[in-house]
């Protein structure tokens, strides 16, 4: 397969982050990578803000993808093609990233590839490591929770979602309601590991028939055990939130376990074809890592995860998305448009939960 070098551009969420990645018989070299977080700007909100989202994307892009191209030594001549992010996500910020692309693409005349976000993160650990189709996907970010089978490029079929919250989501809700800060998952992982998973909270799903999820009934369950902390003592201590942040985390593994269980019973997959891969911002989580990875050991999976930097959003990822399918002779029209909801298995059979959604209906 020739050669392909390109640049991918993210800005889907709260990062401005572009790279370059050269792409070769099957392996992936990351060039250049840079990634300009725009936290500071939500954090006094406790949460993104897309207005705010869209406007520093718009002030930053031109910057990142100048600092990128320059780390990677190359001129836009050089590419092979230009990839952005087209959705899911943030309209304002993925307008900015596709629109860049597209100008990029007009100005060098350079082919476009349009990626689907979640196919970035699906296909993020090829970026450092040798990972053949087909392989189960578990995705947890903050707008995603998803088990898929990853048969192919462009191949992809939902065997679980949730019905409510995303799992990246609810940690982030549960470090706003102890007041620790956003994004919430670091800081959650942080004082768990200080604390004691002394408390009892529900596991949401738990041996539920097929591999959904739900994780809007726990986040409330800690609303309510931090308030009846806080009208026992008058406050929460920091061993009290760190005790929390413990428990909360210990149930998010179980439930994560026992949905993977039963994801592999359904899943097909047998001999080589048993590999799995946890992609996404909450697979950045040293816990979950070591459980998941400990129970692929004892059921016989091989287990695949990104490298920690490529875990968050990334142009990488988006890059590596665009080589592959430019090795496919997959290029995109230049009308395509930006998309705040894209499933990653739109073009297989309508998903038909087994449980119904939330009340509020599946954001995710
Ligand atoms: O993939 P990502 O960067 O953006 C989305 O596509 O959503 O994921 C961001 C999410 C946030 O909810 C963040 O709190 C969570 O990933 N996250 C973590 C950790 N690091 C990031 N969750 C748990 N533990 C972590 N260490
Ligand atoms: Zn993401």
């Amino acid at each position: 397969m020739a050669r392909q070098l390109v640049l991918g551009i993210e800005t889907s969420c709260d990062e401005t982050a572009a790279a370059v990645v050269i792409y070769e018989n099957g392996r992936a070299r990351v060039a250049s990578n840079v990634v300009s977080s725009q936290i500071k700007d939500h954090a006094p909100y406790g949460g993104v803000v897309p207005e705010i989202a869209a406007r520093k994307h718009v002030e930053k892009i031109d910057e990142v993808i100048k600092l990128t191209m320059q780390q990677a030594g190359i001129g836009f001549s050089d590419l092979s093609a230009v990839a952005a992010t087209a959705g899911p996500g943030l309209i304002g910020g993925v307008l900015v990233g596709l629109l860049s692309a597209k100008a990029i693409s007009l100005g060098a005349g350079l082919p476009l590839i349009a990626i689907n976000h979640l196919e970035g993160h699906a296909l993020s650990p090829k970026l450092t490591q040798d990972l053949d189709f087909p392989y189960l996907l578990l995705l947890v970010s903050g707008g995603h929770c998803q088990i898929l089978k990853v048969e192919a490029l462009g191949i992809y079929k939902r065997l679980g979602t949730t019905i409510d919250d995303a799992l990246g989501e609810a940690f982030d809700k549960t470090a706003k309601l102890l007041g620790l800060g956003y994004p919430g998952g670091p800081l959650v992982e942080n004082a768990a590991r200080l604390g004691n998973p002394k408390f009892p909270l529900p596991r949401p799903m738990l041996n539920r028939d097929g591999c959904d999820f739900s994780f809007a009934g726990l986040k409330t369950a800690v609303a309510r055990l931090a308030q009846s902390i806080v009208a026992e003592k008058g406050m929460l201590s920091q061993s009290d939130i760190n005790d929390i942040c413990a428990s909360f985390q210990a149930a998010t593994i179980d439930v994560l376990i026992n949905r993977l269980e039963a994801a592999f019973a359904i899943s097909g997959f047998d001999g080589q074809d048993r590999q799995l891969v946890v992609a996404g911002g909450v697979a950045a989580n040293q816990a979950i890592r070591a459980k998941i990875e400990t129970l692929c050991e004892q059921r016989g999976w091989r287990y695949f995860a990104p490298e920690l930097k490529y875990c968050g959003d990334n142009g990488a990822m988006i890059a590596l998305a665009g080589a592959m399918r430019l090795g496919e002779g997959i290029v995109s029209d230049f009308g395509i448009k930006a998309r705040p909801r894209w499933p990653l298995d739109e073009l297989s059979a309508p998903l038909k939960l087994k449980h119904g959604y939330g009340k509020k209906g599946a954001k995710v």
